[in-house]
């Protein structure tokens, strides 16, 4: 069976896939988005933490579209906001990135707590903790709620949902992609897009792998006030907490590379619990809520695959790491500048797949 189906197809239903889509139905184009298991979605597993600046991008590129893509976020989500009705748990809340080593450079530094003033700002931190960087710029989103507003956008707008759709293969014909081929037919476009995440690898040798995240969740007791304990994420070495408006605390998460293995293990919630009472040892008595886990398409250079694919009507948009949540709206921009208007912004030139040639 063959389907004709208009002017972009987008492989991958996550985070990075439904931005995109949004964008291209936004600007008038046909979409459809095929998803094989939308549960697995990486962005469903995360924390939701938009943070350039505490995750410590490195200086170049990654750093600039890190910052654009957070400068965006307000816009972003008041559009999908208001397009769906419902919230999407924006929370420009600031991070702060406590340490257990005294950083070489510190004092004067702009941003640096210590003593006294740290343990003012932020009561309850271990008493291993020596110092923190105050990020008041980084935030966090509720990427489960960001999900669901996705989906909702998307059906608003009329974009072509095939869940539980899976590609199986690339359909070439000379050097142009002429459709793909799946469990439910062939489908046809224009334009293909990429954006299966940690799966990429899967259709196109692409050095793109998974790199597994165990994570679970604690409820915050309220204090006498009726506030919760925790109202900025702690970004702590190998362990963040990302307290939600509603009391759930999401802690994360492990670091496997090449781990597909679908479970939690009790090594990876042991190092989880124990990285966060270091942390935060008041969290230890608190109600547990529930683990999970979920995979991250990393890349040799932790950056993402972004722009022209190997093909004239294949663009990739892949790899985003740890960073999907906070890179969807400037990746859903610039490739839609790209797929609407053959604009391509000079930061996409830094994230081509051409610079791992020699590893493909
Ligand atoms: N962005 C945090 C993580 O991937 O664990």
């Amino acid at each position: 069976m063959k389907r004709n189906i208009g002017d972009t197809v987008i492989i991958g239903g996550g985070v990075i896939g439904l931005a995109l889509a949004a964008e291209l139905r936004l600007r008038g184009q046909d979409v459809t988005v095929l998803s094989r298991k939308p549960q697995e979605a990486a962005a469903l597993a995360a924390a939701g933490m938009l943070a350039p600046e505490a995750e410590q991008l490195p200086e170049g590129p990654l750093l600039s579209l890190g910052l654009r893509s957070r400068a965006l976020y307000p816009e972003w989500i008041g559009k999908l906001e208001r397009l769906t009705n419902l919230s999407a748990g924006y929370w420009p809340c600031g991070i702060l990135a406590p340490v257990f080593e005294t950083p070489d450079v510190r004092l004067n530094q702009e941003n640096w707590l210590e003593g006294e003033a740290l343990r003012a700002f932020q009561p309850g931190l271990g008493p291993e903790v020596v110092g923190a960087w105050w990020r008041p710029e980084d935030g966090q989103v509720d990427n489960r709620r960001l999900m669901t507003v996705l989906h909702r956008a998307a059906e608003r707008l009329g974009v072509n949902v095939q869940a539980g759709v899976a590609v199986t293969a690339l359909s070439l014909r000379g050097e142009i992609l002429e459709g793909v081929e799946t469990d439910a037919g062939m489908f046809l476009a224009q334009n293909y897009v990429l954006a299966s995440g940690a799966w990429a690898s899967e259709l196109l040798p692409l050095p793109v792998f998974p790199v597994k995240g165990e994570m679970l969740s604690l409820q915050m007791p309220p204090q006498a006030n009726g506030a919760f304990p925790l109202e900025r994420v702690l970004f702590g070495p190998g362990t963040y907490l990302a307290p939600r408006r509603d009391g759930r605390l999401i802690i994360g998460a492990t670091v496997e590379v090449g781990n597909w293995s679908a479970y939690n293990t009790p090594q990876g919630v042991q190092t989880l619990l124990e990285r966060a009472t270091r942390l935060y040892p008041g969290l230890a008595c608190w109600p547990l809520q529930e683990i999970w886990w979920g995979f991250r398409p990393g890349t040799l250079d932790e950056g993402p695959l972004l722009g022209p694919g190997p093909w004239e009507n294949l663009t990739l948009a892949t790899g985003h790491y740890r960073n999907g949540v906070l890179l969807a709206p400037v990746t859903a921009r610039l490739l839609a500048d790209w797929l609407t208007a053959g604009q391509s912004d000079p930061l996409l030139e830094a994230f081509s797949y051409r610079r791992f040639e020699e590893s493909l």
